[in-house]
């Protein structure tokens, strides 16, 4: 029975071929509107000249003018490995995110393979602004990788949070906390020769001094902007365990750079707060989006609207609709039919425990087609599941604050 994978593959692992690992149609279909990494023409739109010669304040305030000319993006799509590839990144952004991630990309694998290239990383040109995120321990060739991506993305993001246990294994994520001076070599690397900006995404330290020591020392390296998500490597489970927004306001409060927070947000009364209580400069939210790409819109999911807040009103959207918005974009950015069955799951899964059978069928599939995904669609819908989302009523706020 096929499974749908929603935790971190191993791409290394990723030799033997399944039916679930086909693209889901001909790239050569959509050529002229998607591009791949291996396809890169390094003339086009460079940033800027590499930062090698720059002093401490001068990377600062390149940083801060890279952010701006950006639009200082707020709502950012995290990174997660099968999960936020071009065609739900493009849903997050019709939806309120203003700017994403993509999943987190091998960087040796990145630089051996064109088929891992062409499958894992696609782009088109309203895919931004994009933070192209790999995970790395040889400064040389997240360079290489790195210098294939760069015209097609705002940030290079090197990923210092991955806690699982395959980047134990390989070496990479979270587990460079174990070697500073190699993180610190990886960000110089790219800092002092790409021509996009540095960005890095870590983890806490369990001591509040170490984390800061640690953030500093990766703004001293060239990182231009930080992104923290506010748990330790050993605190896994982010739905048992609230993340630490203290933590990453005293992070904000040290460091010169953007700094973007992450963690527990569950709608966009969450992300004002965390916009608040840290004074982060945007917030990436990962779970959560995976279950309502609309949450930047304002939209939010039964579970968060209490049962007397008459201020929530049922929106005109659900998540079958987003489904339906996101195969689209599956048709026309073709990507692994295992990243799409995740999202399957993940959209669909209040309405798959109303009708348990519906889910049954699809995983009884071991090759999915789109006709096969639209059906599944109609088919919840004549059963009569309803699984609304809400958006607070904003007109009643306005009406009562002109009254
Ligand atoms: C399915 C999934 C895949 C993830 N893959 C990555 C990844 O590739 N790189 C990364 O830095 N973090 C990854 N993460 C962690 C998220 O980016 C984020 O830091 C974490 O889920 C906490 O945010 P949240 O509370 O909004 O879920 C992943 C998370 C999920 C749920």
């Amino acid at each position: 029975m096929a499974q749908s994978r929603t935790t971190h593959s191993d791409p290394t692992q990723n030799e033997t071929s399944h039916e679930d690992d086909q693209l889901c149609s001909n790239p050569q279909q959509n050529q002229e509107e998607q591009t791949s990494s291996s396809e890169v023409d390094v003339t086009t739109s460079l940033i800027g000249s590499p930062g090698k010669y720059l002093s401490g304040e001068s990377r600062v305030e390149r940083a801060w003018a890279h952010w701006n000319k950006l639009g200082r993006p707020k709502f950012m799509v995290a990174p997660m490995v099968d999960n936020s590839e071009l065609p739900f990144r493009m849903l997050c952004r019709k939806y309120g995110a203003t700017a994403a991630y993509t999943p987190m990309l091998h960087s040796r694998i990145f630089t051996e393979s064109e088929k891992y290239r062409n499958e894992e990383f696609t782009t088109c040109k309203e895919d931004r602004p994009l933070f192209v995120q790999f995970c790395a321990n040889d400064p040389d060739i997240l360079l290489e990788a790195a210098r294939r991506v760069e015209p097609y993305c705002d940030y290079v993001d090197i990923n210092l949070g991955c806690p699982q246990r395959i980047a134990r294994r390989g070496y990479y994520g979270a587990f460079l906390m174990d070697n500073l001076p190699l993180v610190k070599s990886l960000v110089e690397k790219l800092a002092s020769n790409l021509h996009v900006p540095v960005s890095c995404k870590i983890r806490l330290f369990p001591k509040l001094e170490d984390t800061i020591k640690y953030a500093k020392m990766l703004e001293d390296a060239g990182c231009s902007l930080l992104a923290v998500h506010g748990r330790t490597r050993d605190e896994k489970d982010g739905k048992k365990i609230r993340a630490n927004w203290n933590a990453i306001k005293a992070v904000k409060n040290e460091l010169r750079i953007p700094v973007l927070a992450n963690g527990n947000i569950r709608h966009m009364d969450d992300v004002q707060s965390l916009l608040e209580e840290t004074g982060a400069d945007g917030v990436l939210s990962a779970e959560t989006l995976l279950e309502n790409p609309a949450l930047f819109a304002g939209y939010r999911t039964a579970d968060w609207v209490a049962e007397n807040e008459e201020d929530n009103v049922v929106g005109k959207l659900d998540q079958a609709d987003l489904l339906v918005e996101y195969l689209k974009f599956c048709e026309k950015y073709p990507v692994p039919w295992r990243m799409i069955r995740s999202h399957v799951h993940k959209l669909l899964g209040d309405w798959f425990r109303i009708q348990p059978h519906v889910r049954e069928d699809l995983n009884a599939q071991s090759r999915l087609t789109f006709e096969f995904l639209y059906n599944l669609v109609n088919q919840l819908r004549e059963l009569g599941v309803k699984v609304p989302l809400y958006q607070k009523d904003t007109s009643a706020a306005q009406n009562s604050a002109e009254a």
